[in-house]
Formats: C-alpha cells, sequence, structure tokens
C-alpha cells in the first residue's frame, strides 16, 4: 500500500494527532484531564490503524511513537548542545552568606540581586534538543561535554513533548533545555518490592532507579517503568533570547513541559533560609526526592558577567539539605517472615536519628545481599534512608572487633517451623495457610492505605490478634466485636469500637481497593485499575481465563499466569468466600462507555467522620479523582480535625478548603452520597 494517502486519511491523522496531543499534555503535565481514558485509547487505536494502513502517515513525533522500539545493541555519544555544568554545594548557611556576597560584589554597589529558589530535585539529569520544535535527541549527563543518547527511551515519557506546544510562542530553531528524569517514591517503592518479590536486586534509591531506567537498551523496558520529567532550565535557544530565568522558565512551561514546583524568588540570605528550611521540613511529604534547594541568580546578563569555573558556574548555588545517611552498629540480624512467606534477613541496629527519624532496622533484601556486603553483627555500617522507603545498609564502614561469623539463614520457618523452599535467591516458607507470620502480614496488607484503609489495623494489633487467637484466618476480621477487642493491651472501649467499625465500613470496597486488598502475586494499584476498568466485576476477573487476561493492555502472559494460579489454588478461593459469605461485596464498577465530567482532584487531610476509602470513592464515582498529595492542580482539600501540613500547605497555594459537611454538600450537587459509596 504505497500509495500516496488519500488526503481525508491525512486530514484525520493530523486532527488525531492534534488532538491526542493536546489531551496527553493535558493529563500528563497539567494534571487536569478533560476525556477518560477509554475515549483517548479509542482516537489512539483509531491513528494507529490509520498510520498502519497508510505507512506514508507515519512521523516520528506522533503521539503513536512512544511505545518504545526494539534493543539497540549500545548507546551512541552525543554531544551536548552546551555543557552540562554541575553544581557548586554546601549545607552551610555561612556558604549561602558567603555566595551572597560574591554575587553582590559582582552586580556592583546598590544593585539588589534577585534569586531564583528551586527544589534540588534528585533524579537523573537529561539535555533535551528540539529541532524545529520537534524532540531531536535527549542525552544524559555523561561527563557534562557529551553523554549517551537516550532519545528513544526519553520519548516513551508522557510528559516530555513530542513536539513542541506553539500556541503561545513559537518553536526556536534550536532548543537546549534541561532537565531531570524523577521516578516518584510510591512508584520506586513498588518497583523495587516487585524485584524483591521476584528475587532481584532492588534499587538503593528512586534517583538510582530512574537513572537504570532511562538506560535500558530496550525502550519497551523504559516505557514499563513510571518515570517523569521536570525542565528547570534553558541551555541553548537560537532564535529567541530572554533577560531572565523566570522568562526562560516560562518559555518552558508554555512550550508544553512541566517545571518544578514552588519556584520563588529571593533577594536576602533569610529568605532563602527561610524557602530551605520550609521544604526542607515538608521532605518526607513530597512524593519525589530532593536533595536541597537551588539558588540561581536570576538576571541573564549578570550571570554571563559572573562566569564559570571549570565545574561550576558562580551564579548559583545548591544549599543541600543534611544528609539522610548515618553510621551505626548492627546490635543482631535475624529473619522476619512476610505475608507470601519470603524470609527477609533484617538488622537491628543501634537507634539512630536520621534526617530527623530514629531508624532502628533495616531490611537486608535476601541471602545473595547479604553475602555481597558481607554484613555481621557488631559491624559498623553506613546506613541511608529515602522518602517513605524502608532504611537500608549501603555498606560496613569497619567490620567489628568481634565481628561474628557470616549469618546463616535458616533451613526452617522462625515463625512455624516448615521446612523453607528456595526459590532464586529468596527463601520461602510454604506453610501460607498455616504460618502466623504470613497472617499477620496478610492482615496488616489487607488494612493499608493502599488497600482497604483500615485505622487502626497496623502491625501491633496485627499481631495481637493473631497471638491471642482472635483472628485465624482473614475473614475473621469481620466477625470481631468489640468486647474482644477491649481485653487486649492498649484498647479502650473507645479504640475497639473504633477499629470494628472502621472493619465494617470497608464492607462494600471500590473493586480496585478490594484485589489489592487480595495480594494477589503481581496486582498492584495499576494492575488493579486496569482489570477492575477492563471486567467490571470481581466476578468477571476471578473467573477470567488466562487468553482473556493477556488480551487486555498492560498485563502479559507472567502476571495472567500469576492471577489465574492465585483463583485456582482452593485456599484461596475458601479466603475468598469466607469474606464474601461476611456480606463483603466489592463494588462493581461501570465499563465506561461515556465519560463522567472531569471534577477535578480532591485530598483529603486530618480526621473525617467516614473512613477515607468511603469519601474517597464517592467522590470517584460521580467523575471526580483524589490523590493523597496537595499541588497547585488539586480542586480543593476537605480538612478533617487536627488536619496539619497539608492544610498549610493548601492555604499556602490558595488551593480552596472544605469543611466535610461542605464536602457532603458538593458531593450531593453532583448527585453523589456517602451512602452510595
Ligand atoms: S540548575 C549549572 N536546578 O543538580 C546550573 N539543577 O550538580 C544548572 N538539579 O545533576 C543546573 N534540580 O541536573 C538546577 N532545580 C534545579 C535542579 C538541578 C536538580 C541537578 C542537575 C545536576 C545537579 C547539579
Amino acid at each position: 500500500m504505497a500509495s500516496k494517502p488519500p488526503a481525508d486519511a491525512v486530514r484525520e491523522a493530523e486532527e488525531l494527532r492534534a488532538e491526542l496531543r493536546r489531551h496527553n499534555h493535558l493529563y500528563h503535565v497539567e494534571a487536569r484531564p478533560e476525556i477518560g481514558d477509554a475515549e483517548y485509547d479509542r482516537m489512539f487505536r483509531r491513528l494507529q490503524t490509520l498510520e498502519a494502513e497508510h505507512p506514508e502517515l507515519a512521523s516520528a513525533d506522533s503521539p503513536t511513537q512512544r511505545v518504545g522500539a526494539p534493543p539497540q545493541d549500545a548507546f551512541e555519544t552525543v554531544e551536548h548542545v552546551a555543557p552540562l555544568l554541575s553544581l557548586d554545594s554546601s549545607e552551610k548557611p555561612e556558604d549561602v552568606a558567603r555566595f551572597d556576597e560574591r554575587v553582590r560584589k559582582a552586580l556592583g554597589e546598590g544593585v539588589e540581586p534577585v534569586y531564583i529558589l528551586e527544589p534540588k530535585l534528585d533524579g537523573a539529569s537529561i539535555e533535551l534538543v528540539y529541532v524545529d520544535g520537534v524532540l531531536a535527541r535527549a542525552v544524559t549527563r555523561g561527563d557534562g561535554r557529551r553523554g549517551e543518547g537516550v532519545t528513544e527511551n526519553i520519548r516513551t515519557i508522557r510528559s516530555v513533548p513530542l513536539r513542541l506546544r506553539t500556541d503561545v510562542r513559537p518553536a526556536p530553531a534550536v532548543l537546549s533545555l534541561r532537565g531531570e528524569v524523577l521516578m516518584y517514591i510510591p512508584d520506586f517503592a513498588d518497583f523495587n518490592q516487585s524485584l524483591i518479590e521476584s528475587g532481584r536486586e532492588p534499587y538503593a534509591s528512586p534517583r538510582n532507579s530512574a537513572a537504570g531506567a532511562i538506560r535500558q537498551l530496550d525502550s519497551r523496558v523504559t516505557a514499563s517503568r513510571k518515570l517523569d520529567v521536570l525542565v528547570f532550565d534553558v541551555l541553548a535557544v537560537e532564535g529567541a533570547s530572554f533577560a531572565t530565568d523566570t522568562d526562560g522558565v516560562q518559555a518552558i512551561r508554555d512550550w508544553g513541559f512541566r517545571v518544578p514546583e514552588r519556584i520563588e524568588t529571593a533577594s536576602s540570605v533569610d529568605e532563602i533560609c527561610a524557602y530551605h528550611a520550609a521544604y526542607e521540613s515538608e521532605r518526607d511529604e513530597l512524593d519525589y526526592e530532593i536533595d536541597g534547594v537551588v539558588i540561581k541568580l536570576d538576571d541573564l546578563a549578570a550571570r554571563r558577567a559572573m562566569g564559570a569555573t571549570s565545574h561550576h558556574p558562580r551564579w548559583a548555588l545548591a544549599y543541600k539539605f543534611a544528609p539522610r545517611q548515618e553510621i551505626t552498629v548492627i546490635e543482631k540480624i535475624d529473619v522476619q517472615v512476610g505475608r507470601t512467606g519470603v524470609l527477609t534477613p533484617v538488622a537491628w541496629l543501634r537507634p539512630v536519628v536520621v534526617g530527623g527519624v530514629t531508624v532502628a532496622r533495616a531490611s537486608l533484601h535476601n541471602r545473595e545481599e547479604l553475602k555481597r556486603k558481607d554484613l555481621r553483627e557488631h559491624d559498623t555500617v553506613r546506613i541511608q534512608r529515602a522518602g517513605d522507603v524502608i532504611p537500608q545498609v549501603v555498606e560496613v564502614v569497619e567490620p567489628g572487633e568481634d565481628r561474628s561469623p557470616p549469618f546463616e539463614m535458616p533451613s526452617v520457618c522462625p515463625v512455624c517451623g516448615t521446612e523453607v523452599h528456595e526459590d532464586g535467591p529468596r527463601l520461602v516458607c510454604p506453610n501460607r495457610f498455616g504460618c502466623a507470620a504470613q497472617l499477620k502480614g496478610r492482615l496488616v496488607h489487607f488494612g493499608s492505605r493502599r488497600a482497604l484503609d483500615i485505622e487502626g489495623l497496623g502491625e501491633e494489633t496485627a499481631n495481637l490478634l493473631v497471638e491471642r487467637g482472635l483472628v485465624h484466618r482473614l475473614a475473621e476480621l469481620y466477625d470481631l466485636e468489640p468486647e474482644q477487642l477491649t481485653e487486649l493491651d492498649g484498647f479502650a472501649e473507645k479504640s475497639a469500637t473504633a477499629l470494628v467499625e472502621a472493619i465494617r465500613s470497608t464492607r462494600k470496597p471500590d473493586l480496585r481497593r478490594f484485589l489489592i486488598a487480595l495480594g494477589i502475586p503481581e496486582v498492584g494499584v495499576t494492575v488493579a485499575r486496569t482489570l477492575a476498568e477492563r471486567f467490571g466485576s470481581f466476578a468477571a476477573i476471578r473467573d477470567a481465563t488466562p487468553e482473556a487476561l493477556t488480551e487486555v493492555d498492560g498485563i502479559g502472559p507472567r502476571m495472567s499466569e500469576a492471577i489465574t494460579g492465585f483463583f485456582a489454588d482452593e485456599r484461596n478461593t475458601e479466603a475468598i468466600d469466607a469474606l464474601l459469605s461476611r456480606g463483603v461485596e466489592p463494588q462493581t464498577v461501570d465499563v465506561p462507555d461515556e465519560e463522567l465530567p472531569d471534577l477535578g482532584t480532591v485530598v483529603f487531610t486530618g480526621t473525617i467522620p467516614v473512613a477515607r476509602v468511603v469519601a474517597e470513592t464517592a467522590w470517584r464515582r460521580v467523575g471526580g479523582k483524589t490523590s493523597g498529595s496537595v499541588s497547585k492542580k488539586t480542586a480543593f482539600v476537605v480538612a478533617g480535625e487536627n488536619a496539619g501540613s497539608k492544610l498549610e500547605k493548601a492555604e499556602r497555594l490558595g488551593v480552596e478548603v472544605l469543611g466535610f459537611e461542605d464536602f457532603r454538600a458538593r458531593l450531593a450537587e453532583h448527585g453523589g452520597s456517602l451512602e452510595e459509596a
């Protein structure tokens, strides 16, 4: 079919591309989609069909060209358009004062410097080059002069425009931008978990994981990782010029990129320190890693006048946070058994404060990792904490004098005594339904935030419930009565009733959350959502054949086998039937034909009078979205009692704040109610 495509096919493809680009930007950059996934998919598939029917229509900047290309043998070395300098950095406020003095001296008397303040994103540095408005290449930092061409990989990241937006300003002939590739902490945690569960080595930090993802020779692998790119600097531009960094950042926005949050200006050391302190105190609540703030002179002519050393510009400084690594001693190594039966070696540490949090234990992942790092009791070690992620032992700093012999993993489960099986580098207790440790793990997972979000069902409570013989299987959670709980340590009447109510309020769970709660291998947040949307009901998923599962986008043969295998296991079936027979009714999801209107993203904070999952589900049912963190894009925040930093953040960003009753009213306006949810 090498003939010239008919004019109407050309026009249709162009229209589809423009629409898909617009919706892609709304979704991935602005976080305010106008259409749902189904409608997007429909247009996307139509464009794919057109391009397949008329290969001459294909073009490298088509939205269909993001799925990954066949593997390469090696990356090409590519020269940067302009060098990617590094930043001078310090943790000391004195150095900030010294920097400010030098800048003032360079500007001359009577000139107040204007500084731009930004978070220092802890990801992988990248150069993006656009020629005539089309993404021409993406290059890693390398040695600052040349790096590796990873264009195919970067194309798979949806927040990177393949073609610049030109509705506000034209595309320059050549544009080189600098940004940071990030993996968000929750995605990193999920990804690492899946690596650990399949016996592979986890990444040490979201940064390493992002850097690893963009250096995959097979871009389909990159496409399967969740990445984002934030752009903060115009490195070079032909055919346009800017007077200030502020103008440059505005242009970056106009061309369709995401930029860092909370870019501010300052003129004094005090203001810089206040910004630094505010960001540092919020560090644990961000869903990406930052390791400091960057201070840059806004005036680009002044920048040129100040110049650079061979390594870093004189007009910028990274004001870093206190490191989240510390040195401590391993007091003891023992083994814990998780909900899937995997035995994990754990280091008990001499407690040490790392970036404001006391750390007393760290996961050692698996026996190979233990052997590789040669960690032993009494060794002095370096540990690190990254975001939400479990603290890790990085390395031995000094072997202990009375160092114990290498730690041997047990041959039987330390909790139930069953002989363990080997599964690659992992050891697994096969006693899935008889091992108390696995039951405890299942209870905690069932009630975790991502699953049914049962407040009060943490590790301690799960331990008590199992050890006191109140719960022998998951479903028995729903049989608990407050009187049984008040007999346990730490439960008063009020907390006992609250827990029982929290459990019972999950009797009509959101299908996605229910799927996550069951702990089906391979089924995390994304797969659960896909399954729920494609199959609509729990019964349909439970009965799905492997063929029907693999037909769904994003579900491969390994996943489909894991899912059908889970439902084929009689003990799982019994456990599920026990839940259903207690009145647990996963809610069906309408497989969407027609999309609901987008009502925006809501964040709940503080204590609200219903389970959070109920409120969230109710809002999503009327077409809204929910999130755990506040940003400028948040439609409004619902603040319950004792709301803390999220409320403050909303106020600072000027995001609307509602009380719970106002939320109830707003919900009713859109035809929703909490009862239905
Ligand atoms: S400005 C020469 N701004 O930090 C100045 N860099 O050593 C241009 N980084 O890997 C860089 N966040 O990629 C700047 N908001 C930010 C940044 C940032 C992260 C990275 C940069 C480089 C390192 C500096």
